[in-house]
């Protein structure tokens, strides 16, 4: 067979193939190999030209040559967009289908709630720090007026990493950590994790978050304080709140009190969740003990201040009836997707 005839066998097989090609990738890839492949059928017909005249060759290569880039350029021309189009009846599709839904997360309803009551208090003039979540006995208890024997130890038994290291069992540390670095005026908020060896319950859990206050200067007053919580307890639950303080004790502060704010349910009437009393209890606070004040090596005839803390959780359970604290920590989707 003359070079020629090979090469009008080749287009027209080509052409057939063409025809036939169904709408698989795979098939495209094979007609390409077949003949465009290093041992393809173009590749053989070029192999074929050494037999051919020399003074023939120029003609029938350039022939050869247009074959090569017909058959290159049809097989280009199939993307596989095009396939999809063209294999795709426009009927078989139904444009009023809903789409697939994209799913959008949401913030956790606890850093909801500590943003919230951050925002507060930076608008008030705080400023944000934060401490070390593994902290040292000294920071955690001994600077905060609690020595090793104090039985205000019991209430917070904590993960020992060893004998002076632990997880700290509430925010106060950052209290110490921040005087020991700075001299008053000292105006800061402190949020984190804190850790307790506590049964787990639906009331307790062995890791919760706090926020802590702390604010010292020359003249700072227990006024000064209940100004300060009586007017964040209504930003965060409306201005008809109201607030108690009932004394309290805690080893760093001297008073001490709990603030406890009118039940947000019943608005003070009486109802189950405020155990009939009218009030729900929501934070710890005090006047700097000056015990602290000499364990930072602050002159606690020159400073006064005053100090609190509250727990996320129980914010955020209240706010959101939320019954079974360990929900927050569950990574349940069905939990998550009602904030
Ligand atoms: N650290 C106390 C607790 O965890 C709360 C508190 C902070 C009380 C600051 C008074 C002042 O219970």
């Amino acid at each position: 067979m003359s070079i020629t005839d090979q090469i009008q066998k080749v287009r027209s097989e080509f052409r057939t193939d063409l025809a036939n090609l169904s709408s698989e990738n795979e098939a495209v890839d094979q007609i390409r190999i077949k003949y465009l492949g290093r041992k393809g059928l173009v590749a053989t017909l070029f192999v074929e030209m050494g037999r051919v005249d020399t003074d023939e060759r120029p003609k029938m290569g350039k022939i050869l040559n247009e074959l090569k880039s017909e058959i290159t350029l049809e097989i280009d021309g199939f993307s596989t967009a095009d396939l999809k189009l063209t294999d795709t009846d426009a009927s078989d599709v139904d444009f009023t289908l809903p789409g697939d839904p994209i799913p959008v997360g949401s913030i956790h309803p606890l850093t909801q709630v500590m943003e919230e009551i951050k925002s507060i208090f930076l608008k008030l003039g705080f400023s944000l720090v934060y401490g070390p979540e593994i902290d040292t006995e000294f920071y955690n208890f001994e600077a905060l007026n609690i020595p090793k024997h104090h039985p205000a130890r019991d209430m917070q038994d904590t993960f020992y990493i060893s004998d002076e290291v632990l997880l700290r069992t509430h925010t106060s540390d950052t209290q110490i950590h921040f005087m020991e670095n700075n001299t008053p005026p000292v105006r800061i908020i402190a949020p984190g994790r804190v850790y307790r060896n506590e049964d787990v319950s639906v009331r307790s859990y062995c890791l919760f978050h706090q926020i802590e206050g702390l604010y010292v200067d020359k003249t700072v007053t227990f006024a000064e304080l209940k100004g300060t919580l009586d007017y964040f307890a209504r930003e965060l639950f409306g201005k008809d709140v109201k607030t108690r303080f009932r004394p309290s004790y805690f080893p760093f502060t001297e008073p001490s009190a709990e603030m406890d704010v009118s039940c947000i349910f019943c608005k003070g009437k009486g109802c189950s969740i405020c155990k009939k009393t009218g009030w729900l209890e929501i934070l710890g606070c005090g006047m700097v003990d000056p015990e602290v004040y000499k364990s930072v090596k602050y002159d606690p005839d020159k400073w006064t201040g005053y100090a609190f803390g509250l727990g996320i959780e129980r914010i955020a359970m209240l706010k959101y009836g939320v019954q079974d604290i360990r929900l927050f920590y569950s990574g349940d989707i069905r939990f998550l997707r009602q904030f």
